[in-house]
């Protein structure tokens, strides 16, 4: 089994009666009030998704992934994952206390303890960690509605429930039990934010041709508006794999994760947290992770170049298209034929028709993938 990225998995997840003993006292300490997707970071840190980093990242980390892509001490990570707060919460926090991170209705989800309280340039952020500094970018725009303190330090999670998709959602351990269950020695990883169209089943099947099993992780949490709503992705892929994948050669569990947009730097993070998950090989196809223009289309699959190997497979995959030539899926690698003849799978195309309640071209989504989505009471995100 691959080794999880700088060789530990990370469990900071409390036993019952521990977090128990922190519930009861949770109301005497002081607390920071945590949005949905900093609850999925915090459960993700103290499950080993994000191995390994124990906690919030204290500012010798963040600032080294910003300029390098790396941790202090040298270990690849491209992206910062920070607590922010604001000027009077900062007042209340003192280095070396604990505090209760609670969700937003009040309940305990995890105690951390305060390392390091620092402030951040947000267009320093920006720049290098999206490559622009314009708002239109939602990651940018994310960090720009951030508060103007980060809290650094470790965690320990208090609530290890799983809402929602609690039957998709397995941690590192359980996924790394389960390929050693199926016998699979080697696992493509498949990151996803979409339904699936015949290009990423393109992509999928070539990986199953040379790994014992194909791991589909989606992305489930804040997306921009006009992207498909988690329950339509988890269907669509339901379907997917039941009806046209051999049993036992792929599985499905979710990733909660906010998407960032960040093109390059998320394709090294998507691949990392694949990693941890007990994933050999990971695809990267074109314009991965990647919004607007802001990257070029193959930037997600340069950038590993760049970087320390990180002792995985990285399965780069040109513009995948049908040919109506061929009769079959194809890239500029395996068809030589004309623009007119390859159906490139076209985001606009299928949102247009699937939002009409038409089943999009054949060549480009299997209809009973159509129907399945077309059925969903909300298709896309508003
Ligand atoms: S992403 O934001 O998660 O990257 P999406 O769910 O569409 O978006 O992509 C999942 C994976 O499929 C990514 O690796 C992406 O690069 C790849 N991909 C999507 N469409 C194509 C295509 N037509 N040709 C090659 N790769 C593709």
């Amino acid at each position: 089994m691959i080794d999880p990225h700088g060789n530990i998995l990370v469990n900071r997840v409390l036993k019952e009666e521990d977090a128990n003993k922190w519930r009861e006292k949770a109301s005497n300490l002081p607390q920071i009030k945590i949005g949905e997707e900093q609850v999925k970071d915090v459960k993700n840190i103290a499950r080993g998704v994000y191995s390994p980093l124990k906690g919030f990242m204290n500012q010798a980390d963040f600032e080294s992934v910003v300029k390098n892509m790396t941790l202090a001490d040298g270990t690849v990570w491209p992206i910062p994952f920070v607590l922010d707060i604001d000027e009077k919460t900062k007042s209340d926090l003192g280095i070396g206390e604990q505090v209760i991170l609670a969700d937003e209705d009040g309940n305990p989800i995890a105690v951390m303890n305060v390392r390091d309280l620092y402030q951040y340039d947000e267009k320093d952020v920006a720049q290098n960690v999206f490559k622009t500094t314009e708002e239109a970018h939602p990651g940018v725009k994310m960090l720009y509605d951030m508060d103007d303190w980060l809290v650094g330090g470790g965690i320990e999670l208090i609530d290890n429930s799983k809402d929602p998709f609690q039957e998709y959602n397995l941690d590192p351990s359980e996924t790394r039990t389960l390929f050693k269950e199926k016998g699979w020695k080697t696992v493509a990883g498949f990151q996803t934010r979409n339904t699936p169209h015949k290009a990423h089943e393109y992509l999928q099947r070539c990986a199953l041709e040379i790994t014992d099993g194909l791991f589909v992780n989606p992305v489930i949490g804040k997306k921009k508006s006009g992207d498909f709503e988690d329950q339509v992705i988890l269907d669509s892929y339901q379907h997917l794999l039941s009806e046209f994948f051999p049993k036992n050669r792929a599985v499905m569990s979710i990733l909660p994760l906010a998407m960032r947009y960040a093109g390059p730097r998320e394709a090294v993070l998507h691949a990392i947290i694949r990693k941890n998950y007990g994933c050999t090989h990971f695809i990267v196809g074109r314009d991965h992770a990647g919004v607007g223009d802001y990257y070029g289309t193959f930037e997600a699959q340069e950038i590993f170049d760049t970087i320390e190997d990180l002792g995985m497979d990285i399965l780069k995959f040109e513009h995948s298209f049908y040919c109506r030539k061929c009769g079959g899926m194809g890239t500029a690698k395996t068809c030589p034929h004309d623009k007119e003849d390859q159906v490139g799978p076209s985001g606009t195309i299928i949102r247009d028709m699937l939002s009409k309640g038409e089943l999009v071209p054949e060549d480009i989504m299997r209809p009973e993938i159509s129907e399945t989505i077309i059925k969903s009471d909300n298709i896309f995100v508003e």
